[in-house]
């Protein structure tokens, strides 16, 4: 999105959280930092006169979605969410779906086996009082919550071959994601599907109505009004 809009000429600021030490760069100006809630947003919004809001967060990045919406209907301003569709079964796929990462610690057997824990850095705690040897992979190093864990530092994309070789070497009996869609992450589902492993799929947060773009061609068509008033 941010090299479609920068290709445009189109004067746009890019937003990072400011999570990652080294995030990648983009072609476009950049601010990093959170605005101070939905209200932080709306005043951001107000004072650099934004004329158009684009949520091209993470589908599980809820709470900056939450506000990005309530933040432009307080500023008057339109919004459009990017959004990658979710990742759906396929024949030989065994997911359980759970709502939440509390739910799919539970659903966990908590026998001492070794899991592949691919939802990132954010929502370890929730795992950390269960009995098995954990398999992270990060895009940086990073300290975490969990006890017996073994760090992978990569960034991706992933290949199935890649993720089945790593599966196989840490002895991985499950494997648990979050439908995060696209396909940087997907390589593993795939692995899993291949190997026979047990998914434990985390479905995304539910977020309010709003305009959805699946790609950044529907975003652009936006901006530039032709499906006004559809
Ligand atoms: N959650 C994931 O699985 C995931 C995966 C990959 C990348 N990311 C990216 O990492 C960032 C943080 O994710 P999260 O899950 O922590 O978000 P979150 O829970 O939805 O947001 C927490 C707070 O972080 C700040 N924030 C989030 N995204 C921001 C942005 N793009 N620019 C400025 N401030 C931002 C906001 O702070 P204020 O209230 O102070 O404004 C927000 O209230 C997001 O931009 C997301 O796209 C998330």
């Amino acid at each position: 999105m941010a090299q479609v809009l920068a290709k445009a000429g189109l004067d746009a600021v890019y937003s990072y959280a400011g999570r990652t030490a080294n995030p990648v760069a983009q072609p476009l100006p950049t601010r990093i930092g959170g605005f101070g809630g939905a209200e932080g947003l709306a005043d951001y919004l107000r004072a650099e006169r934004i004329s158009h809001v684009i949520d091209a967060t993470h589908p599980f990045a809820g709470t900056i979605s939450r506000n990005a919406v309530a933040a432009c209907a307080a500023a008057g301003r339109p919004l459009i969410a990017l959004e990658r569709p979710p990742w759906v079964a396929l024949p030989g796929d065994r997911w359980l779906h759970v709502p939440d990462y509390e739910a799919a610690a539970s659903a966990l057997p908590g026998d001492g086996s070794a899991v592949f824990l691919a939802i990132g850095r954010q929502n370890l705690k929730f795992f950390a009082g269960r009995d098995h040897a954990w398999m992270l992979r990060f895009a940086e190093v990073a300290a975490h919550p969990l006890r017996d864990a073994t760090l992978i530092v990569s960034r991706g994309p992933f290949t199935v071959a890649g993720d089945m070789a790593l599966m196989r070497r840490h002895a991985i009996a499950h494997v648990v994601a979050k439908n995060a869609g696209g396909h940087a992450a997907e390589a593993k589902l795939a692995a899993a599907r291949a190997l026979g492993l047990p998914v434990v799929m985390i479905d995304r947060p539910v977020l309010p109505l709003r305009r959805v773009a699946a790609m950044p061609a529907e975003v652009m068509a936006w901006l530039h009004g032709a499906d006004r008033g559809v």
